[in-house]
């Protein structure tokens, strides 16, 4: 597993030139880890250029996460900019929404008045958001907001090299499958475990049907392969018997996040981390209950999985 923290205090990871043109205004500076870029000197409180978005639009793809530093935007320009990518999606937890803004999930362990200002436990399973939709997630945003003093990272495993890794029997054995994703998979679970699972209504459980998806997918813009099953929101492999899809799953959940896949964020202040959900599982770390934690997380629309 690979850690950055920050530019500046012992960065792990070796700055590499990426895609220098005349004029460029920012750096791209690729994590010596199996995926991930930071973004230096851009500012996103105003318009993007038809050319640095093309910039930024290519090294999404090409390192699944990009973490752009020093953001100090409001809730609009956060929306303005992640609606560039495609539609938003909003969560079925409106309870969550940001006043005033039904495009921000608030996902913060901060309970004021007793009430909970955001979802504590977004993250708590490895899964892609929103895998459990006909069209999953292309990509979220998560703005820093506030940051506890410890922990609050995140995890974020690189599924195109969990594929390419993954012994050839295996590969055999579950390409051309389906899975069955559902939000309500661990509900129940986290529910006895946190004050953040309201009971949902009938029209919040009919927004959340079960889905079947690939189990492995191919990224629609890229044309790389990628394991798409998660263990937050994947029940079963659709067709075989019970023993043997729960014996394929746990395999494919075990070699998925192996550390070999996996870079850690250690968030800094007013970072603003945009991640491809087709490429990546991610996970959040927690952080001790009596920290403050606030993001505000905005998710784009992507394909139906093939
Ligand atoms: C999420 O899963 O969207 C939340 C991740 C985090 O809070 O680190």
């Amino acid at each position: 597993m690979t850690t950055a923290t920050s530019a500046a205090s012992a960065p792990r990871h070796q700055p590499v030139p990426f895609a220098t043109g005349r004029g460029d205004t920012f750096d791209i500076r690729p994590f010596d880890a199996p995926l991930g870029a930071e973004v230096i000197g851009l500012d996103l409180s105003g318009p993007l250029s038809a050319e640095d978005f093309a910039r930024i639009h290519r090294a999404h793809l090409d390192f699944h996460v990009l973490v752009f530093r020093d953001q100090r935007i409001t809730p609009d320009q956060q929306v303005a900019f992640s609606r560039r990518f495609g539609p938003l999606q909003i969560h079925v937890l409106h309870q969550f929404q940001l006043p005033g803004h039904p495009e921000i999930l608030v996902v913060s362990n901060v309970v004021e008045n007793g009430k909970p200002i955001g979802l504590g436990d977004a993250g708590h399973f490895w899964h892609s958001d929103l895998s459990y939709k006909e069209k999953p997630s292309l990509g979220s945003l998560l703005h820093a907001r506030e940051l506890p003093a410890e922990g609050g990272d995140t995890l974020f495993a690189n599924m195109h090299l969990a594929w390419e890794t993954l012994p050839a029997s295996l590969q055999r054995a579950v390409d051309g499958l389906q899975a069955e994703h559902t939000y309500l998979a661990r509900y129940a679970e986290l529910q006895q475990r946190s004050p953040w699972r309201p009971n949902l209504t009938p029209e919040q459980i009919a927004q959340v049907r079960p889905v079947l998806q690939p189990v492995v997918r191919t990224h629609p813009e890229t044309g790389r392969k990628a394991i798409f099953v998660s263990e937050h929101f994947t029940t079963r492999i659709a067709g075989l018997p019970d023993d043997e899809s729960r014996d394929l799953l746990d395999q494919l959940f075990a070699h998925s996040t192996r550390p070999e896949h996996v870079y850690r964020h250690r968030w800094l202040e007013n970072d603003l981390v945009f991640w491809d959900n087709r490429s990546l599982l991610h996970l959040a770390a927690g952080c001790p209950p009596e920290l403050r934690r606030v993001m505000y997380r905005t998710t784009i629309e992507g394909d139906a999985p093939r």
